[in-house]
Formats: structure tokens, sequence, C-alpha cells
């Protein structure tokens, strides 16, 4: 933020640089009342706040015209009076005296110690110092204090229209910067409601508003339980529950949708129910009323609610429509897209009843143990798919040979050897799943180098590869296959500790061990069900 400062009154600097020339400074309206008296003159105070001096001031003043001029008091005295400011709403005028030695022995002097209840003899001592040479003196300083009135407003005003220049700047800042930041978030499509908090936050932190809130309509694309949800941010002085009703039937009112409004408390139950102007803005999604961005309470400054306010709060309500929208889409494209990677991994369990849920089981593992190794939930998403697209390339294995119960031949085993790689090929120009790829590829290389299809060593296997090997061979040997029945669990685990190091990571295995295999237990009895029911 940039700091905001108060600039002193032109008047207050002239007086200060007025009294730095010995000039006191007196101020008087349009009508020639003196309004302020000359002020910081201690023992001369007396005399220069005397009725008499005013009085003379006063009817000098009044035979004044608009321009600077210089007029006579008595013998050897003049009064300097200067325009009122041309470019204030105030016609006061300033004035100040200028006077010979004549003047210290004349009449006018003597009465003006007597009104004041000064010593003449004290006055003429204190006023000696300023006496001036003659009225040629008077008008040159009726010039520069002129001058010098004119200067100083415009600097004055200078100041005032950096700083409001400052101001706007440093709002401007914060809207573009408001609105840049609501727009670097629209890429998070899979979590709209995060999304929509955060703008409203957002909103909440850079505008002077107590509260901002989107209230939802019922709008179908909304999905994902948003559907008449509320949304705050802030705090709103009244109930939730009558809040949100009041909020949802305004959202039905008919014509809401076609422009923002100012509720005002008289006139509307829900600004009355905050006491305070509410400022509506229709949020619309693909052409339908999806909500209404609410704000209200405003404090700071200026409790209005200004054009500012309105412009940032119509630019946000654009950005969530917006956001909403292809929130919905990408919504319905993602259930599209995991609909037929469901459908492809159903087609090979179709094609191998033996093997029957085995990519949702491996699927189910991957994802536990990449999340027990440090994965984030994203992450372990895409292990997820990874899992269930696998053994994707068994399309292309005979089922002669998936399904021979006895022995395999070399040739029958190079052809389900070649299913890590037919999967690859399927599956590598769809650049959804580009991520998942090394898992279809290298779920059977072995950390001892010895597996396929390219007898990867070690770490050299990709991370996933390495993850859907534990999982890909624990369910194999705890599920019923079409050459030996299931094997029981602690000969699996067995298996597993005695291959971690050769056949798997020993890392993931340490962790695979430490997992709980209930839900896996329940998915196999599921599927066993499932085949026999099939059968
Ligand atoms: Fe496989």
């Amino acid at each position: 933020m940039i700091a905001r400062t108060n600039h002193a009154d032109p008047r207050q600097l002239l007086e200060e640089r007025a009294r730095s020339l010995m000039l006191p400074i007196w101020w008087i309206d349009g009508a020639g009342s003196v309004v302020s008296k000359a002020a910081g003159w201690n023992a001369l105070e007396p005399w220069l706040h005397a009725p008499a001096l005013t009085e003379s001031m006063m009817a000098a003043a009044a035979s004044c015209g608009d321009e600077s001029e210089v007029c006579e008091l008595s013998p050897g005295c003049w009064l300097v009076v200067l325009p009122a400011n041309q470019n204030r709403s105030d016609d006061h005028r300033c004035v100040t005296l200028v006077f010979t030695e004549e003047f210290l022995r004349s009449p006018l002097f003597a009465s003006i110690c007597r009104s004041g209840g000064a010593s003449e003899v004290i006055m003429r001592a204190a006023l000696g110092p300023i006496v001036r040479s003659g009225r040629t003196e008077a008008e040159h300083l009726a010039k520069v204090l002129a001058w010098m009135q004119r200067d100083l407003v415009e600097v004055v005003h200078g100041a005032h229209a950096i700083e409001n220049f400052s101001k706007q700047l440093v709002d401007t800042y914060e809207q573009m910067s408001l609105l840049y930041r609501i727009a670097e978030c629209m890429n998070g499509l899979e979590d709209p409601r995060g999304f929509v908090h955060m703008a409203c936050d957002l909103l909440q932190d850079t505008l002077e508003f107590r509260w901002i809130g989107i209230r939802f309509t019922s709008l179908r694309t909304l999905g994902r339980g948003m559907t008449n949800e509320l949304i705050l941010s802030g705090e709103i002085p009244c109930s939730h529950t009558r809040f949100d009703r009041l909020a949802g039937e305004l959202a039905l009112m008919p014509g809401i949708d076609d422009r923002p409004i100012i509720l005002e408390p008289h006139a509307h139950e829900l600004a009355a129910l905050v006491n305070s102007e509410t400022f509506v803005n229709p949020l619309i999604c693909n052409n339908n009323l999806a909500g209404l961005l609410l704000a209200g309470n405003k404090g700071g400054e200026d409790p209005d609610i200004s054009s500012v306010d309105m412009q940032l709060v119509s630019a946000t309500a654009d950005y969530v429509g917006a956001f909403v929208h292809n929130s919905s889409l990408y919504s319905e494209q993602r259930t599209m897209f995991l609909g037929i990677v469901r459908a492809l991994s159903a087609s090979i369990d179709a094609k191998d009843r033996y093997t029957r849920g085995h990519s949702e089981r491996v699927a189910h593992l991957a994802t536990e143990l990449a999340l027990a190794t440090g994965f984030t939930e994203e992450q372990a998403e895409r292990v997820r798919l990874a899992g269930i697209l696998h053994d994707m390339g068994k399309i292309g294995v005979p089922e002669a040979v998936l399904l021979k119960p006895g022995k395999l031949t070399d040739e029958e085993f190079d052809a389900i050897k070649r299913h890590p790689t037919i999967g690859y090929n399927i599956l590598k120009d769809i650049e959804p799943l580009e991520d998942v790829l090394p898992g279809v590829l290298y779920h059977h290389e072995r950390w001892d180098g010895r597996g396929y299809p390219h007898g990867l060593r070690g770490a050299n296997i990709p991370l996933l590869g390495r993850i859907l090997a534990v999982a890909d061979a624990f369910d194999a040997m705890s599920s019923d296959r079409a050459y030996r029945p299931r094997i029981a669990r602690e000969k699996v685990l067995m298996e597993m500790r005695s291959g971690a190091g050769t056949q798997w990571d020993a890392e993931l295995v340490k962790a695979f061990l430490k997992l709980d295999f209930s839900k896996y237990d329940s998915m196999i009895d599921r599927h066993a069900a499932q085949s026999a029911h099939a059968a």
C-alpha cells in the first residue's frame, strides 16, 4: 500500500510564511466580517485583537473590490487585502496590515491601544521591528502575498491531485491484482466449491464489505452438491438460515437475472435483515441464472457502495459464472472419460473371467500404496487410473493363451509378455493418459532387471511401474487363476517379503505390508460372487 498523507491547508501555510515576513494575517468573509484573527504574535496580540483595529479593518475591507488592493486606514497605515481564492468554494479574503513610524504616533494607533487595553509605549516598542518604509513597500508586499497565496493553493491542489492519483493507482492495482488472482485459480476445475470460496474471500479482502456471499440456484448443471448452496465470506449480522431463505427467494424474483441491483433496507426484506444497502449481482452460467453474488454492510471511509465496488463485484460474478460453466463441462467430460476407461477395463475382465475385478483391485491397492508413500490425493488418483488400465494390452493376447489352465509354451509366454507394449501402444495417443503410460508399460519390470518388456533395473523403472508391480503381483497371488486357486494370505505376504529387493522395490514392499487389506478382501469376495453368478 502507498502511504497516504494529509496535506496542510493553503491558508495555514500562507499564515506561516507571512509570519516569517513579520506580517500578521486576518481572514474576512464575503460580508467583510473578521472570521479569523492574527495568531501566534504573543505580546502583540492585545493590540492586534483590539476592537478598534478590527472595526477599522472591517470598514476598510468592505469597500475593497475582488482584486488585490492596498487601502489607507490612516496616514502611514495601509490595509493589504488579497482576493478570495478563485479555486476554492469559500469567499474568504486574506488581510494584513502595513505601517510606518508615522502611524505609531497617530490618533488611530492611540485609540487602538486604548480599546485593546495596551500601553502605547510598550506597543510602539513591540511594533518597532515590523515598521515599513511606506506605501510602495505595502504594494510590493501585497504582490508578494498574492503570488504566494496563488502558488500555495496550486501546490496544495497539486499535492491533493497526486494523493488522489496515488489512491486511484493503489485501488486499480488492488482491483487488477484481485482479478488476476481469481483468473489464476480458474484452472482448478476439479474443485468448484474451493474456487468460489477463494473468489469470495479475495473479493472481501479487497473491498470494504463486511461480507460477500454467493447463493446458488437449483440449476442442474451446478452439480457436486452446489445447488441451492450459500457460500459466505465474512460475517453476516443475522441468522444464516433466514439470510439463506431470503437470498433463495430473491434468486426466484422475476427479472433478477437482468442486471445488478442495490437493495435498500427500507424497501427489501433481505437488506432490512442485514440492515444495510446490499448489492446483488446475478451469476450467469451459460445464459442461465446460476446464483446471486451478494455484498453488504460496507464499512471503511466511504460506506456508500461505489461504482468501483459494483464493477469489481460484477467482474468477479462474471468469472465465477464462467468458471462454474467450465467446471460443469469438465465434470461431464471427466465422467464420460472415466466411463470409457471403466468400459475398457471391463472389456479385459470380460475376456478373462479368472481376472474379473483384477484391474479394480490393483487400482485400489496401488492407490493405497501411493498414499502410504507420500503421494497427494490428486497424484494417487492418477495411480488409480493407471491401475485400472495397466492390463489394457491383454486385449491383444489370444483368449486361448489367457485362459490356458496348464503350463504355457515359450511362444504363448511371449504373447503374454507383449501385453504391456500392446497396452502402451493402444493408449499412447490419448493425451489425458500420458502420465499413466509408464505404469502400463513397466508394471512387469523387476527390481533385479529380469522383468519385461525392457528389463529395466532398480530405480530406472519408473515409480508408477514399481508400485503397480507390487499391487499386481499381490492380487495375482491372492485371486483364483486359470492354472491355480488363490494362495493363502500368509503365504502371499511371505512371498512379498522374500521378493523385496529382487522382484520388487524393497521400500515399496515395506510400506505395502503395513496396509490394511480389509477393503481389498471385501472386493475379492464381491468379485468372486459376481464370477459365480456369471458362471
Ligand atoms: Fe499385467
